[in-house]
């Protein structure tokens, strides 16, 4: 793989796994995962487990009912200047859990952040887990995902829960070959964290996002960059020739 551990500031990588059991396969695959991108590039890495906050999110509706670990959490997850993110399939999709962790995620917090997808499930012909229910969650979020996810199934791990087949470890290799170029180019590279402060602050603040949400209507779309100012990139107006005289 070529190395590219030419990016000065680490890379600031959060992982999600929505596994529950402990030991847990999902969490393996994850950090198999990091692993290999820590081989490649400079990272920092916060990994959350809802196997460890899973019970401190209980009943929460509103952000400001949570643990400050679970908060803290949450503004780890909004600073990130890219997500690996996994789930175990229960049911065809990720985990509850999984999900109310990201339903207290603020919704413009994620834009254009490179999101890497993983899941791990009982049967191969779940795999399009992937596509139908983790893509589209991340794209409400408008985070950029990751064009090659990885799913492992339980035939892919030893008893231990380490990652035995080598059809996995060329998955997760690919995987992180082709997100790198596009780690590279992410919005930050090593600045998001400041930039999204205030922006945590504020979805901490008394009411909570939810709660936040059900009074103001926010769409993520608020927090679209200026389309008219993509737009005069891509095409950008002949400049006037003042000089002319008609
Ligand atoms: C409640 C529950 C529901 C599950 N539903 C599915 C399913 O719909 N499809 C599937 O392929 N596997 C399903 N499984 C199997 C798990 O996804 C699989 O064993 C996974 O690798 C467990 O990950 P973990 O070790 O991180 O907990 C389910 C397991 C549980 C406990």
């Amino acid at each position: 793989m070529p190395n590219h551990k030419t990016i000065a500031t680490p890379l600031n990588i959060v992982a999600v796994s929505g596994g529950l059991n402990s030991p847990s396969k999902t969490e393996s695959l994850i950090q198999a995962i990091l692993d290999e991108l820590s081989e490649a590039i400079s990272i920092k890495v916060h990994f959350i487990k809802l196997s460890e906050i899973g019970p401190l999110l209980g009943g929460a509706i509103y952000r400001n009912q949570l643990p400050q670990r679970v908060q803290d959490d949450l503004a780890a997850v909004e600073a990130a200047d890219a997500l690996i993110v996994g789930t175990p399939v229960y049911r065809a999709s990720f985990t509850g859990l999984f999900k109310h962790f990201f339903d207290f995620v603020e919704q413009t917090a994620l834009v254009d952040v490179p999101v890497l997808l993983a899941a791990s499930g009982g049967s191969d012909r779940h795999a399009l887990v992937l596509e139908h229910q983790l893509r589209p969650l991340f794209s409400f979020f408008q985070a950029q995902t990751l064009p090659i996810g990885v799913y492992a199934t339980d035939r892919d791990f030893t008893p231990e829960y380490t990652v035995k087949s080598e059809q996995l470890s060329d998955r997760v290799t690919l995987a992180v070959a082709r997100a790198l170029p596009i780690l590279e180019w992410a919005p930050a590279k090593g600045q998001r964290a400041a930039a999204t402060r205030a922006k945590t602050e504020q979805a901490n603040q008394n009411l909570g996002i939810n709660k936040q949400i059900e009074q103001a209507d926010v769409l993520p779309s608020a927090a679209v960059p200026d389309l008219d100012a993509a737009e005069s990139r891509l095409h950008p107006k002949p400049q006037k020739n003042l000089n002319h005289v008609a």
